[in-house]
């Protein structure tokens, strides 16, 4: 079975399954090739270091330093280098729309398809569910607030909602610091995207029609949890989670007919590169190398003990993915929008 069959998800077509009548196909509004702006909202896994951003968490300020003005944010250029992002190099939203993708710096501005990119490193969804990593962390849903305020008006003018996908990616922090929260998952994961889909209607409301939301990977596979018998989280809480936001994600398709939600399986593609890494150029897929933040360790892995080069690795650090893990997924996801009508 090719990949890409396995991997979607399109709300617009839900599978029979579904526990709500089918969405009637409508489609044909979002065209991937005609989409000129990503707009991206998450955690560490999607964030870019701007030159007006916190270093190593945002693009653009921070929770103790929310407000900014129209020149700040355009003005503001997207660091390429080896601490540019979390995982030592371009990231999903970069590859995706090859925005930021050199060396130095970008102004989103001179892109063929801009990345705004308002994630922030150690994000969650919302301090209502799971506290704030530091004081100065931009919650999901602060993120949005954020936007609407003082990114929207701004932006608006030239990003044209039809011409722009919303993109997602939040949960790998939530996930992790609820582990072991003395909850019911499920529900617990369900009050979490009531969470985040009130802030989707936000953005909805601004005008935004086209959602592409990434589920969580096997996050019970990291080096860590490969190495106990009791992952946490663990398989099952992966899945109850990546349930969740489907079916939220079906709920949101239905109630707003000119939507358009896309929503990825990363985890099917992570999974696969993991299952059959030879297929996708990595060769570790248990453990990272140690001297990953290293100003040398381009060339001097062996010095710390990695027997190959970091991008031959399926994960960065304890919690990243590297980023030719990165690049691989986009490969298959760029194929997915390139379908999705
Ligand atoms: C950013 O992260 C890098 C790599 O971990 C670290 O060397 C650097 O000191 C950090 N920068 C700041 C301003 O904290
Ligand atoms: C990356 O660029 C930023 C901004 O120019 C700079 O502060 C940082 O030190 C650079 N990091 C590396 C590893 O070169
Ligand atoms: C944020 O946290 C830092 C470190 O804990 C502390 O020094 C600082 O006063 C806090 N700032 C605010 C505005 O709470
Ligand atoms: C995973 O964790 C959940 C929540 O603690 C628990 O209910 C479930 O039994 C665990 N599943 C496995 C396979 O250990
Ligand atoms: C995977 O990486 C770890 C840490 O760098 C290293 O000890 C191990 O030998 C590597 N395994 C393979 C198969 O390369
Ligand atoms: C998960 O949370 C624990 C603390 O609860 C932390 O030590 C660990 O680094 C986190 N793991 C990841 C992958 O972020």
């Amino acid at each position: 079975m090719s990949t890409v069959k396995r991997l979607l998800c399109i709300a617009a077509s839900i599978p029979m399954i579904s526990a709500h009548p089918p969405i009637p196909t409508r489609g044909n509004s979002f065209d991937w090739d005609s989409t000129r702006y990503l707009l991206a909202f998450g955690d560490s896994y999607t964030y870019v270091q701007g030159t007006h951003g916190y270093p190593n968490f945002s693009f653009i300020g921070d929770q103790l330093n929310f407000a900014y003005d129209a020149k700040t944010l355009l003005t503001n250029k997207i660091v390429q280098n080896q601490t540019g992002t979390a995982e030592g190099g371009p990231n999903w939203v970069e590859f995706l729309t090859k925005c930021g993708l050199q060396e130095g710096l970008t102004s989103p501005l001179h892109c063929e398809r801009q990345l705004w990119d308002f994630a922030f490193a150690g994000a969650d969804i919302s301090v209502e569910h799971t506290p704030l990593h530091h004081n100065y962390t931009i919650s999901l849903v602060n993120q949005i607030a954020q936007y609407k305020q003082y990114g929207h008006p701004v932006l608006s003018p030239k990003v044209n909602p039809t011409e722009t996908l919303i993109a997602i990616w939040i949960g790998i922090n939530d996930i992790n610091d609820s582990a072991k929260y003395p909850v019911h998952f499920p529900t617990f994961y369900n009050d979490l995207m009531a969470t985040l889909f009130d802030s989707v209607h936000v953005l909805y409301a601004l005008g935004y029609r086209s959602y592409l939301f990434m589920n969580l990977p096997p996050l019970d596979r990291t080096p860590g949890n490969q190495a106990t018998p009791t992952p946490s989280p663990n398989a099952t809480q992966v899945s109850w989670f990546n349930g969740a936001l489907q079916h939220h994600a079906d709920g949101f398709a239905a109630a707003n007919h000119d939507a358009n939600v896309l929503v990825y399986d990363a985890h099917s593609v992570l999974s696969d590169i993991m299952d059959h890494p030879a297929r996708y150029g990595v060769v570790n897929t248990t453990d990272f190398c140690a001297g990953y933040d290293q100003p040398d360790i381009e060339w001097n892995y062996e010095a710390y003990g990695c027997p190959s080069p970091v991008d031959t690795y399926f994960w960065f650090n304890s919690g990243h993915l590297t980023s030719h893990v990165h690049e691989k997924m986009v490969d298959d996801l760029e194929r997915a929008l390139k379908r999705w009508k």
